[in-house]
């Protein structure tokens, strides 16, 4: 019998891969970073992919791969799948939950102080030349006010992480029904975004999550609220994101994830100066991506060897 042709197109633990090329019964493809044309050529034999969030597996992906029986995404987020087209084609879906969460919840504690204590401006200036002290004066995140939105796995570290600054923390997420030691239960979304100092979004990215934060919400900010955003970009509606920020109606934000990505060259978000961004480094520590990548190879061992399905995704 052939063994099972396993592929990892955006990247893996170095360690980690060669540990997935020794297992005998696999058949590994011998680069874990791929692009995207050329992984093109090895979709007619993929019967595993591991990916992370660069590997779109689209309809038009999903017919070119006829063998294609399991998709691994080593990290959290789905929203670059077509589950339900896999479901069709009997194609099983998983994640590695939990594994990249902390370096997820610390970028955005990350991106909340540089927003704060005006960092990214300041190292900017200095490499510069310039010494503009006056110009960098920031604000304290003790005792201020930070709302999550989305209090599932990552919003509830970002509460705990945060506590050591003596936040008054609220969450909003109907799917948690009461406070808990870290967090005060808001019921509507809109006393959360005028109540707190500091947004910051941690639902996953699904129909009923798209622009939810739409120009309505961001209009009941208060004018020195910070927005962050580590989740994903289409749960913030951009063009009304950039225009609260362009008119100055709120104090800044600290996006990672944005609604298309790579954020494309010119994006009007790059020309706004109360904007801090990264590219999608939610979950790029080493930390995260040894956890994601040790899930990962043993899921797929358990799938190919042992006809297992761990951590299976559907919707
Ligand atoms: C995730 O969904 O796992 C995060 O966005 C991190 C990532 O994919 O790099």
């Amino acid at each position: 019998m052939s063994k099972p042709f396993i592929v990892v197109s955006d990247g893996m633990d170095k360690g980690l891969f060669n540990d997935l090329c020794k297992i005998d019964q696999l058949n590994v493809h011998p680069e874990a970073k791929i692009s995207q044309e050329s992984l093109k050529n090895l979709l007619p034999d993929v019967e595993g992919l591991i990916i992370r969030s660069a590997t779109n597996v689209t309809k038009e992906l999903i017919d070119s791969a006829p063998k294609l029986r399991y998709v691994i995404r080593a990290g959290e987020g789905t929203d670059n799948i077509d589950k339900a087209y896999c479901k069709e084609k009997g194609i099983k879906v998983s994640n590695t939950p939990g594994a990249n969460n902390n370096s997820a919840g610390e970028h955005a504690v990350a991106l909340m102080l540089t927003v704060l204590r005006k960092t990214a401006w300041a190292n900017q200036s200095m490499k510069e030349g310039k010494w503009e002290k006056a110009a960098f004066t920031g604000n304290e995140l003790w005792k201020k006010t930070v709302g999550i939105v989305g209090f599932g796995r990552i919003g509830q570290i970002v509460a705990k992480r945060i506590s050591g600054f003596e936040t008054n923390t609220l969450f909003f997420d109907p799917l948690v029904s009461r406070s808990t030691s870290t967090a005060t239960k808001v019921d509507k979304l809109e006393d959360l975004f005028s109540q707190s100092d500091i947004i910051s979004i941690h639902v996953p990215l699904i129909e009923a999550t798209k622009n939810i934060v739409n120009e309505n919400l961001l209009s009941k900010m208060k004018p020195t609220g910070i927005l962050i955003n580590a989740a994903r970009g289409k749960i913030v509606d951009e063009q009304a994101l950039y225009q609260v920020l362009k008119e100055k109606k709120i104090r800044g934000a600290g996006f990672d994830v944005f609604a298309s990505e790579p954020l494309e060259n010119n994006s009007p978000l790059r020309e706004l100066q109360n904007i801090v961004l990264t590219p999608h480094l939610g979950g790029s520590t080493q930390e995260a991506q040894f956890r994601v990548g040790e899930m990962a190879i043993h899921q797929v061992k358990e799938f190919f060897l042992n006809s297992n399905l761990l951590n299976e995704v559907r919707h």
